[in-house]
């Protein structure tokens, strides 16, 4: 499989808090190195407070690393060179779905905001029915606003957005982590099926490896920012970290 993403040497500070002049920096991330293979589904756990938030912005190219040596590098180029010459090849779902749509937009105008911003013009009905059967979204939520569905049906809306453009890569910054356990379940059952429709690779961050173990293809444990263990999934016995080891005994064996 070909890399899609390789992040080298990265480090991340910013401002200690509560520091008002100068150079009081907290270091977030330590020389973070990381490839995401083209197809795969990498999932990122650590505490809260690890980084991964951090990383995650870094690479969606929203905020930039600290100058020196570090990389990150998408099919070759720079983050933000790809980004721009890939317009909605790259999406994301960010957990605080409730904060991350506009409340005053439509389910349909939710959708549509990522085809319009890259020049689509005219009706995209049929598009949009498309896209909410896939999440499993009745059409008939169209016009309904954020507040008048449950959070899990706002999650799949996100899901149905940041599909909309056909990416390449879904990067899922605790995309379920808000949910309730059972609809936490049916959320990752859709990603999972979306994933090999769609051909996509994801980058799956969550702070509890229970969610993710069965759905990632690599799982990567970042500990006070720094990667201290990377296993695939079919290798997780012979994890050698002892934080990584503590989080894989409690995920319940699944069968
Ligand atoms: N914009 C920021 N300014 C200052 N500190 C930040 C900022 N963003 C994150 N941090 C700090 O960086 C650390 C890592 O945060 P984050 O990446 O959000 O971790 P995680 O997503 O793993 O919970 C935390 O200590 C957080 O307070
Ligand atoms: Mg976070």
């Amino acid at each position: 499989m070909p890399n899609l993403i390789e992040i080298k040497n990265i480090e991340k500070s910013y401002l200690k808090a509560g520091s008002n002049f100068g150079d009081t920096k907290v270091k977030v991330l330590k020389g973070v190195t990381l490839t995401i293979e083209e197809g795969l589904c990498v999932g990122l756990i650590g505490e809260s407070g690890s980084g991964k938030s951090t990383l995650t912005r870094l690479i969606l190219g929203l905020e930039k690393p600290d100058k020196g040596n570090g990389t990150i590098l998408i099919e070759g180029q720079p983050v933000r060179q790809w980004i721009k010459a890939n317009q909605g090849k790259m999406s994301v779902v960010f957990q605080d779905y409730a904060s991350s749509i506009n409340p005053q937009y439509t389910v349909r105008e939710t959708i549509e905001e990522p085809l319009r911003a890259m020049g689509h013009t005219g009706n995209l009905a049929g598009k949009i029915d498309v896209l909410l059967d896939k999440v499993s979204l009745s059409p008939d939520l169209k016009d309904r606003y954020p507040h008048e569905l449950s959070g899990g049906q706002v999650q799949r809306v996100c899901i149905a957005r940041a599909i909309s453009t056909n990416p390449r890569c879904i990067v899922l910054d605790e995309a379920i982590s808000s949910l309730d356990v059972s609809v936490q379940i049916q959320v990752l059952k859709l990603l999972h099926k979306l994933r090999l429709e769609m051909k996509m690779t994801y980058l799956f961050v969550a702070h509890d490896l229970q969610a993710v173990a069965h759905l990632c293809n690599k799982m990567v444990f970042l500990y006070r920012g720094e990667i201290v263990e990377e296993l695939m999934s079919g290798d997780l016995a012979n994890a050698q970290n002892e934080y990584a080891k503590s989080l894989l005994a409690s995920v319940i064996p699944f069968s």
